[in-house]
């Protein structure tokens, strides 16, 4: 079995599907090798693909306040992504491209084996919960797999756009920190 440092080190060659020919860097996801909560996003925009680290741009500043204002650190957490290369112009990953990619999201899900997983918009959720997921709908109810609890909320980008989905995008972090803190009173 990889640690989850060789298995970054086996992303960095990947040449499994087309994003690769555009990418400046492969964006692997980092945080805490053990952390309790995991988010997982689409993909990669700009700045995440010129840095190399996901959610740093726009969306990500607004994750991170999410993430804060329930009283965790970005550190605590896992942030990882659906694919690891930018898809051209923000474009949504094609289905042989999520297809190609899942298997090390999903290595890295056995490695760090997080208590809540938070889907973090449409993409995510699909592809993680249901394919046939609608978020406007379903956004906000518990989903359990495997023995791991799933939340499917709002993309952070979808709030940039449409103020109405802050609220229920916060009441969904809310949530997460809820049913975090009733597994730790368990756990104890
Ligand atoms: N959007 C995503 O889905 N992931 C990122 O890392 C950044 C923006």
């Amino acid at each position: 079995m990889y640690t989850l440092d060789e298995l970054k080190e086996i992303t960095h060659s990947c040449r499994r599907c087309r994003l690769c020919s555009g990418r400046n860097n492969v964006v692997f996801g980092q945080g805490n090798h053990e952390a309790n909560i995991m988010f997982i996003g689409e993909g990669p925009g700009r700045e995440e693909d010129l840095q190399g680290l996901t959610f740093v741009g726009a969306a990500g500043q607004l994750l991170t306040k999410a993430i804060e204002g329930i009283g965790f650190k970005r550190e605590e957490v896992y942030i990882a992504n659906i694919v690891k290369c930018r898809p051209p112009n923000n474009r949504n990953p094609q289905e042989d491209e999520m297809q190609a990619c899942i298997p090390y999201l999903r290595w890295q899900v056995k490695l760090i084996k997080p208590k809540i997983i938070v889907c973090l918009g449409s993409i995510a959720a699909k592809n993680i919960i249901d394919k046939n997921l609608r978020i406007t709908r379903q956004r906000g109810q518990w989903v359990e797999k495997k023995g791991v609890k799933i939340l499917p909320t709002f993309h952070p980008a979808a709030l940039l756009r449409d103020d109405g989905k802050k609220r229920p995008f916060w009441e969904d972090f809310k949530e997460v920190k809820r049913v975090y803190e009733e597994l730790i009173a368990k756990a104890d």
